[in-house]
């Protein structure tokens, strides 16, 4: 028996760079592969056989990508042989004729897997991760996008240990073994890459369903989570019917296996993956209940089930040539996602949150060290790249396409997509050019949003002659420069447009988008009489930032009268944003005109109450920042308290009415649209109320925690609570700890409310949370509650003394040693430092410096640290 044990791959000083330029087509196919698992936590053997097929005429050798495993064996076509090699990690075996079948086993041992990539064990479950590059893991392979194979999958485990044994495709036969191990075969029809592959071991109940399809075929649909959680499980599968309902209305797709199985585990580096026919889940976005999930987990479960759902067609039926075209898949299926939950429920709210998610993360990513175009040109660790900037920018230039096409040639050009591309891996441009001749649009210079990073700003200013009755629109537009790339061409940005007049509060004709394509342009509109108001970029229709010349009554004025929610909700966004921004930077300012334009728009009988509830609310501390030449998170934390205690006070009255006017309304818990605007209005209020200083506002407060029926009023109640200093914040803490101290997703929230809380002592509770019992950094979930939202706590994180520099530095290094890819993903806040004071600068560098420097860093945190001090 041979026994190599290769050792993971250590960063050196010249890091491995993979170029897009340079992609070439596989050297051999593997049409067919079977994979026979002999399944033990501390030892599983894979035996792996692979059909495979020199692509053309050359005579390099089979190359099979491995990582971390022990080689036991090879052969070619039922022959031991022993002329392979390892180079790094990849074996290299030379073959002769055109055709093998090619023969591995290996050892692995899923419990030692702390990176939660490949096979590995959670919760006393085996399951698997494979995108992007997690099969070498599993045996040896060319782990690749564009190697698409039909998998046949045998497993054999022990049978009271792992009662149940999935795999992607229809189960095809099963059987008991004497030892007391069973044994299921699994055999999935469609070709697939090899990043879609998963199986599941486990010890699990199921919530079945079933739907039938447009041609009448009928699914047998599974949810798969520990026999107690099966009662948390309805609304995932209620979403995932409606999801495959959805997609065959909107995008004439179908499902296409006679089985859908979902399975949650507690143990997950992302919110979900698609793999084909087995979706294997982070069981926050599966399981909820009242009591113990929030109507934003409820929202979240939906989007991300309908995602992963949608992905069958958007990834596994026409997936990705290489890593290069990622957004191919992700933007395009989370654009499918947004309006998939667009239309179950308030539309307007949907994108309010989407922007304002989009903000939150892409724009300072866009902005900083890592920006990168939604099709990257290289990177050293494809893990990287999961960002928000190939999701949710990408999303947004999916967005732009069918804004500028309209829904008929849109779909049109989808159909075409997937017509022509069906069971290949395909590329950006492969569904640019679908979309161009389904249409006949002429799309080569939206192309641009491909290859080019960073937000364009667009500058709009509105003159007016009143004699003559014209009014010029001038528009420019310009990016600024990225690393790497500092000279920037102009992109097609499709503005909506609708013109208001000052006085009769009358528009002057219908909405118009117009396209800016040029640096600078300039529209005329004659006869225009009154002084007309610019309402811009309506719906959000291009993914830029503003600069009007509004004034803060215009502002107003579009608060109170604009027709387009978004625009609405951006109006008084603006104008809380510029008086913020003015109070951040020192000067004194007047409260009126935002305080005004608050009590309007709560006062509107008209507004849905979920869209009021967003509208009211104040721009982040860090979106703040984001607009200061220099940010000062102790300025901006005291302007926006400030502001909140004008606002909570001024309208006092009108906060109790909507606070006690919503909990009227709301008897006994429904997830509907409607009760869910009346659940935010009411924790919105009891934010203003407490915010004001009001003397009852802990009672209060502490009331909705304790009569609460449900997690969202809870949280709420919670989180006020937590941010203020009345008697009751020790007690609530205490009573959600003991009450939910058996459920990882609700003490999750006891964290992160903890480390986002707007507190003088936020940065010693989080350091002193980070040594609790219940605190660990092997469970990415927990990492994230309690690191990640204290990394987005702009003023908690960047004291001045630069001890939250320093506690991230600490977490993230002893998390790179068990989750590179996890703790890779939370340096962002450690590299705004070109946005701060010299001091905090400093002070950060010397932490990634640190970072850096640590012997046996991984891949992934060498890649973001290094390129977050340039
Ligand atoms: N492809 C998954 C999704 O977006 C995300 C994911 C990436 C999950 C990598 C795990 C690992 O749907
Ligand atoms: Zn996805």
């Amino acid at each position: 028996m041979l026994d190599i044990q290769t050792s993971s791959a250590q960063p050196t000083a010249t890091p491995h760079v993979t170029r897009r330029e340079d992609y070439t087509a596989p050297d051999w196919l593997v049409p067919e592969i079977a994979l026979d698992f002999a399944l033990d936590p501390a030892a599983t053997r894979v035996k792996a056989t692979l059909h495979v097929q020199r692509s053309d005429a050359h005579d390099r050798p089979l190359r099979l990508d491995g990582a971390g495993q022990t080689l036991l064996s090879v052969s070619v076509d039922g022959v031991a042989v022993n002329d392979w090699t390892i180079e790094g990690e990849t074996l290299v075996l030379p073959l002769t004729g055109s055709a093998h079948v090619v023969e591995t086993e290996v050892e692995i041992a899923p419990e030692r897997n702390t990176q939660l990539m490949g096979l590995y064990a959670s919760g006393g479950n085996l399951c698997t991760q494979c995108e992007a590059e997690g099969f070498r893991r599993i045996t040896y392979f060319p782990d690749r996008p564009d190697v698409l194979s039909r998998y046949q999958v045998r497993m054999t485990a022990d049978k009271a240990r792992y009662p149940v044994l999935l795999a992607n495709g229809d189960p095809i036969a099963a059987g008991d073994l004497p030892d007391g191990r069973h044994w299921a075969e699994w055999r999935d029809p469609f070709p697939k890459p090899c990043y879609l592959f998963a199986l599941v071991a486990g010890d699990l109940a199921v919530n079945r369903g079933s739907f039938t399809t447009m041609s009448g075929r009928e699914v047998a649909l599974g949810i798969w989570v520990r026999a107690a959680d099966v009662p948390r499980t309805d609304h995932a599968l209620a979403a995932l019917k409606a999801a495959m309902a959805w997609d065959e209305q909107t995008y004439g797709r179908e499902y296409d296996l006679d089985v859908f199985n979902i399975v949650a585990v507690d143990d997950f580096n992302f919110g979900a993956m698609e793999n084909k026919g087995l979706n294997i889940f982070n069981s926050r976005y599966i399981l909820a209940d009242p009591d113990t999930a929030t109507d934003y987990d409820y929202d979240g479960i939906a989007a991300v089930v309908a995602h992963e759902y949608f992905h069958n067609w958007s990834g596994n039926r026409v997936t990705c040539r290489d890593w290069f075209q990622l957004s191919l898949k992700e933007g395009f299926t989370v654009y499918r996602d947004q309006c998939f939950s667009a239309d179950q429920g308030s539309a307007a709210v949907k994108r309010i949150e989407d922007v304002r998610g989009l903000r939150a993360a892409q724009f300072p990513e866009d902005a900083g060290p890592l920006a990168h175009p939604i099709r990257p040109d290289s990177y050293q660790e494809i893990s990287n790249f999961y960002t928000a900037t190939i999701y949710n920018k990408g999303a947004e230039i999916i967005r732009m396409l069918a804004t500028m096409l309209g829904a008929q040639a849109f779909r049109a050009g989808t159909d075409l997509y997937f017509d022509r591309f069906d069971g290949t891996a395909a590329t950006c441009e492969d569904f640019v050019a679908s979309l161009e001749d389904a249409s006949g649009t002429d799309l080569t210079q939206f192309r641009r949003w491909y290859s080019q990073a960073g937000t364009p700003r667009i500058t709009a200013s509105l003159l007016h002659h009143k004699g003559s009755g014209r009014a010029e629109l001038v528009l420019a537009q310009n990016t600024p420069p990225t690393p790497g790339q500092t000279v920037k061409q102009p992109v097609v940005l499709p503005l909506r447009i609708k013109l208001f007049g000052a006085d009769s509060a009358q528009p002057y004709a219908p909405e118009q988008t117009v396209l800016l394509t040029e640096a600078e342009h300039r529209i005329v509109f004659e006869d225009v009489r009154e002084r007309p108001i610019l309402s811009i970029n309506r719906g959000f229709s291009a993914p830029a930032i503003l600069e009007t010349d509004r004034s803060a009554a215009d502002l107003a004025f579009l608060a109170a009268q604009d027709d387009d929610p978004f625009a609405r909700y951006e109006a008084l966004q603006q104008l809380m944003l510029d008086t913020l921004v003015e109070s951040a930077g020192g000067a004194r300012v007047d409260h009126a005109a935002v305080i005004a334009a608050i009590g309007g728009t709560l006062a509107n009988p008209q507004l849905d109450r979920a869209f009021v509830a967003e509208a009211v609310l104040l721009p982040s501390e860090s979106f703040i920042g984001d607009q200061m030449a220099v940010v000062d998170p102790e300025a901006i934390f005291r302007a926006r308290e400030t502001l909140r205690r004008d606002i909570g006070r001024a309208l006092e009255a009108s906060w109790r009415a909507a606070y006690d006017g919503a909990r009227a309304t709301t008897t006994g818990y429904v997830y509907s649209p409607e009760a869910k605007g009346l659940r935010r209005l009411k924790s919105v209020a009891l934010g203003y109320i407490a915010a004001s200083g009001a003397a009852d506002a802990g009672a209060l407060a502490f009331a909705q925690f304790e009569a609460a029926d449900n997690m969202t009023d809870r949280q709420s109640a919670l989180t006020t609570l937590v941010a203020g200093d009345s008697a009751q914040r020790t007690p609530a803490l205490d009573i959600f700890y003991n009450r939910y101290s058996d459920n990882a997703l609700v003490l999750d929230k006891w964290f992160s409310v903890q480390a986002m809380a707007p507190r003088d002592d936020t940065g010693a509770v989080v350091a002193e949370l980070a040594q609790h019992r219940d605190f660990t950094l092997s469970n990415p979930n927990r990492a994230r509650a309690l690191i990640g939202a204290f990394g987005v706590n702009q003023r908690a994180f960047n004291a001045a003394d630069g001890s939250g520099y320093r506690f991230l530095a600490d977490q993230l290094i002893a998390l790179d040693r068990l989750n590179p890819q996890t703790a890779a993903k939370l340096i962002p806040p450690l590299g705004r430092w070109k946005r701060f004071d010299s001091n905090r600068a400093a002070l950060m560098r010397a932490e990634l410096e640190r970072i850096v420097a640590v012997p046996g860093l991984s891949k992934d945190m060498a890649e973001q640290a290094s390129r977050s001090l340039d």
